[in-house]
């Protein structure tokens, strides 16, 4: 980790899902003592087993020795008390993708953290303003946008809402890059920013290909995978990234912009409603074991 005088040296972690325990994976690994709030014990221990096993993994692979990985995990810790966090400098929230829940949230934030710690969304879509206008702090409030897996994408994505402070942006942009390690790109504050602008109307296209019969999931998996070189098809990375967000993310690009091209289509609203959500449930377009 590059030291700095403005470090970042505790930050609180709202959610242990996908996003939410590699966040605080990647921050603890930078040496950041991080307090996860997680409601549900069930998804506490998830998200606990699967940072041990995500540095597990490193160990096995030498990329890290027991004694860090150890270090890594003592400055972990979990608890369902939203209070613990009055003491962090920032706050990233990495709950589900629902504006209502996340604007309540920042509500709350916002009585119980220092006033001088910056309040961050990991949202995936939904515009920074929403969430900074429920707090008494918008030159506070800031996106840092990671990708999934947090622990290999090495990519950061901040987004400015037009009451972000400078020192609020300096400080995100350089916990991003320098502490994380992370590469850093900047959006002005749309919905899905810059890479779900572009991503998600690729994967609801082959999701229409798909359900219109026009080519099996298969076949239009490998013709991204083989033929442009893509780590994985649309429909794999949909199931990757869970359904029900796919389905969020495009419903707030479409309530933004009013474009046929990010609306959801029925088979993608159908398999949320019928729980198939990709791989955390098991099965999306294709089935996992778990
Ligand atoms: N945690 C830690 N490490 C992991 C990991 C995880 N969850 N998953 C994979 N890895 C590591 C492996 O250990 C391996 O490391 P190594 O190269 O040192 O051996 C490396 O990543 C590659 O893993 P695998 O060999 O197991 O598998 P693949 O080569 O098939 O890669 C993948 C898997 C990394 C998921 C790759 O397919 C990929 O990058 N896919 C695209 C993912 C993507 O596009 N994500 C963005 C989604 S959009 C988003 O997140 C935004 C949100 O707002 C919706």
């Amino acid at each position: 980790m590059e030291q700095g005088p403005n470090n970042i040296e505790r930050i609180g972690v709202i959610g242990a899902g996908l996003m939410g325990s590699g966040i605080a994976e990647v921050a603890a690994k930078a040496g950041v003592d991080v307090c996860v709030v997680e409601a549900s014990p069930v998804a506490a221990e998830t998200g606990l087993n699967r940072i041990q096993k995500s540095i597990d993994r490193a160990v096995n692979k030498s990329k890290m020795t027991e004694d860090e990985g150890a270090g890594v995990m003592s400055r972990i810790s979990v608890t369902e008390d939203l209070d613990s966090l009055g003491d962090r400098q920032m706050v990233i929230e990495a709950v589900v993708e629902d504006e209502q829940i996340k604007v309540d949230l920042f509500r709350r934030l916002d009585e119980l953290v220092s006033p001088d710690a910056i309040l961050a969304s990991n949202t995936s879509s939904i515009p920074i303003m929403k969430l900074a206008m429920a707090t008494s702090r918008p030159e506070k409030v800031v996106g840092i946008h990671f990708f999934n897996p947090v622990p290999v994408l090495d990519l950061v994505e901040l987004v400015i809402s037009l009451h972000t402070s400078p020192e609020t942006h300096e400080v995100a942009r350089s916990f991003s890059a320098n502490q994380l390690g992370k590469s850093v790109i900047e959006s002005q504050d749309r919905a899905g920013f810059i890479v779900n602008a572009l991503l998600i109307p690729y994967v609801l296209s082959a999701i229409r290909m798909f359900e219109s019969g026009f080519a099996s999931k298969e076949d239009i998996d490998q013709g991204m995978v083989v033929g442009c070189a893509h780590p994985m098809g649309p429909l794999a990375l949909a199931d990757l990234i869970g359904l029900d967000t796919t389905m969020a993310v495009a419903e707030s690009l479409y309530e933004e912009f009013r474009e046929q091209l990010y609306a959801p289509p029925p088979l993608l609203a159908r398999m949320v409603d019928a729980g198939l959500l990709g791989r955390k449930a098991g099965r999306g377009f294709y089935e996992y074991s778990r």
